[in-house]
């Protein structure tokens, strides 16, 4: 593996899932793989989860880690081409990148989507610039379009939990008090009919995701009929890709509580975290046993440190 931002980068994920359970089984396993070796993590925005499981990963493998908060501990970084730079950012990304990329051997990237442009966040700027000019493998810890580690996570969890081969997963919107990113879902989505889920994604109409996220998957505008029979709830909020960026709803039906519960097999509940109590979820269900929010976040640890392994190896 040589950078990883999609689950386009993964060969063979069954291959790489049971990889995966070997690394939480014996996380020291490959401690001296990253000796010597410097992973760098730059956030462009907030992260507790990403920020600490990546680390973990990192060290885990023996790498040494330098965190950097682009835009508040460094120059502010300008992302455009041709521009007269007489505004207060004082660093282009091209030479940011190049010079980055001299100090690491892999670079992870927090990048959010700023929800004005389409067709600007859907470009993966950052991300691909960096690909382009730091000239090291360079991983997604959340961009415009994808948040493939939370993602990776997320299967790994569902792998941990589910009791039939092929689990009803349920990816459900719910109503938040600000506009969100489409990334979290997207890739939820996505990895998830990878794994060969029978996978529902259910939302108000007007909160259809890009289509290539969701192919392979059933689009119910009835959130209760899309909760019969889930295995698993996967509850997110995003704001409106078709008009986007806007917040359409903020109807509090679709908050997930018991009664939505009960209409599934038993379903575990997930969410990605941080979540908004009472907004997203209600607290008698994310305090339920049927909660694995928790190991859904510890296997952050595991999504990243299988793919930092694996591109160490590539090294
Ligand atoms: N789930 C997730 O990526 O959490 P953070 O934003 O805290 O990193």
């Amino acid at each position: 593996m040589r950078h990883f931002t999609s689950v386009k980068d993964i060969e063979n994920l069954p291959a790489i899932l049971r990889e995966a359970f070997e690394i939480k089984a014996q996380p020291f396993k490959d401690e001296l793989l990253g000796k010597h070796r410097t992973m760098g993590l730059l956030f462009f925005n907030s992260s507790l989860r990403t920020r600490l499981s990546t680390q973990k990963a990192a060290q885990n493998l023996g790498m040494n880690t330098m965190v950097l908060n682009i835009n508040e501990d460094g120059w502010k970084i300008e992302t455009g081409f041709g521009v007269v730079m007489d505004g207060d950012k004082a660093e282009h990304i091209k030479e940011a990148a190049g010079v980055i990329g001299r100090y690491c051997d892999i670079i992870g990237i927090r990048s959010f989507a700023g929800l004005k442009d389409r067709e600007a966040d859907y470009s993966e700027h950052v991300l691909s610039q960096f690909i382009e000019y730091a000239g090291v493998p360079i991983v997604s810890m959340e961009a415009a379009t994808g948040h493939p580690l939370q993602a990776f996570a997320d299967i790994i969890t569902i792998e941990q939990y589910r009791k039939v081969p092929k689990p009803r997963v349920v990816l459900t919107w719910a109503p938040h008090p600000r506009a969100l990113p489409q990334a979290v879902p997207n890739s939820f989505a996505q990895w998830a009919v990878a794994a060969g889920y029978d996978v529902v994604v259910t939302h108000p109409e007007g909160y259809e995701l890009e289509e290539s996220f969701t192919r392979g998957a059933t689009i119910e505008y009835d959130q209760r009929k899309a909760f019969e029979g889930a295995d698993f709830v996967y509850a997110k909020n995003w704001s409106s890709y078709l008009q986007y960026g806007r917040i359409l709803s903020q109807d509090r039906h679709w908050t997930v509580d018991e009664g939505h519960m009960a209409l599934t097999r038993e379903a575990r509940f997930m969410h990605c975290l941080p979540v908004r109590r009472n907004m997203i979820v209600s607290d008698a269900v994310i305090d339920s046993p049927a909660s694995v929010v928790i190991e859904e976040a510890a296997n952050r640890v595991v999504s990243a440190q299988t793919v930092l392994k694996n591109i160490l190896q590539s090294l």
